[in-house]
């Protein structure tokens, strides 16, 4: 699933690109036992497994030992929530490892000693970090300078600044008797510019009151 994912749209043109490289490691490759289980039974005797420390500790020594990573993320509801000042930041970075989460949860030492950052993408429960770490790459691959086409759209996007993005048309002017606004079809740069950014306003005060309040 999660290699599907990157190999579609804006995160396979990144690639070929080589604008950004992913690694998909397997837990089981990094196991020292005969059948490759990386998890098990939990201390305690709640019902499901726990991944085991083992296998991440290794996973992760291994990759360190080939280069440096700026942040050992780890995909779980109880984190930080994503959102486009993360995304900003984490595309400045060189390197990341994602651990993606498991549904029962992972062996709390890992979080402990071995994570440095811990991310949820929204109050709800998925079955795995698989869709969570799919979604942090694509936002954050998608900031990389020569990613998309247009440089300034992603400037322009959502959330920049705090503002939703103002509503955009193309022709034809009147389809079903629904028009336009004038403002855009009048050739006034200065004044369209004007109206979006009131528009910007006007739909994130009525949407999103709440990015208001943020000052990063
Ligand atoms: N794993 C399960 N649910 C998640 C969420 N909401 N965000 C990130 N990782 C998760």
């Amino acid at each position: 699933m999660f290699t599907g994912l990157l190999d579609c749209s804006i995160l396979k043109r990144a690639q070929d690109k080589k604008l950004v490289e992913f690694a998909v490691h397997n837990l089981r490759d990094y196991t020292t036992n005969k059948h490759r289980r990386v998890d098990d039974y939990p201390f305690g005797g709640e019902a499901g497994m726990v991944i085991q420390i083992e296998p991440v500790d290794n996973v992760i020594a291994a990759l360190k030992l080939q280069r440096e990573y700026d942040e050992v993320i780890y995909t779980s509801p109880d984190g930080e929530v994503f959102n486009q000042q993360i995304a900003n930041q984490m595309s400045s970075y060189e390197n990341i490892i994602i651990l993606c989460g498991h549904y029962k949860g992972i062996d709390y030492r890992i979080r402990e000693h071995l994570i440095t950052r811990e991310i949820s993408i929204g109050d709800y429960v998925l079955t795995g970090g698989e869709l969570a770490a799919a979604v942090m790459a694509d936002a954050i691959v998608r900031l990389l300078p020569g990613a998309i086409g247009d440089e300034q759209s992603a400037l322009s996007d959502s959330f920049q600044d705090n503002l939703l993005a103002p509503p955009v048309y193309t022709r034809p002017a009147k389809y079903k008797g629904w028009q336009v606004p004038d403002i855009l079809l009048s050739g006034h740069q200065a004044k369209i510019d004007e109206w979006k950014l009131q528009q910007a306003i006007e739909r994130t005060q009525r949407l999103r009151p709440d990015l208001f309040e943020k000052k990063d």
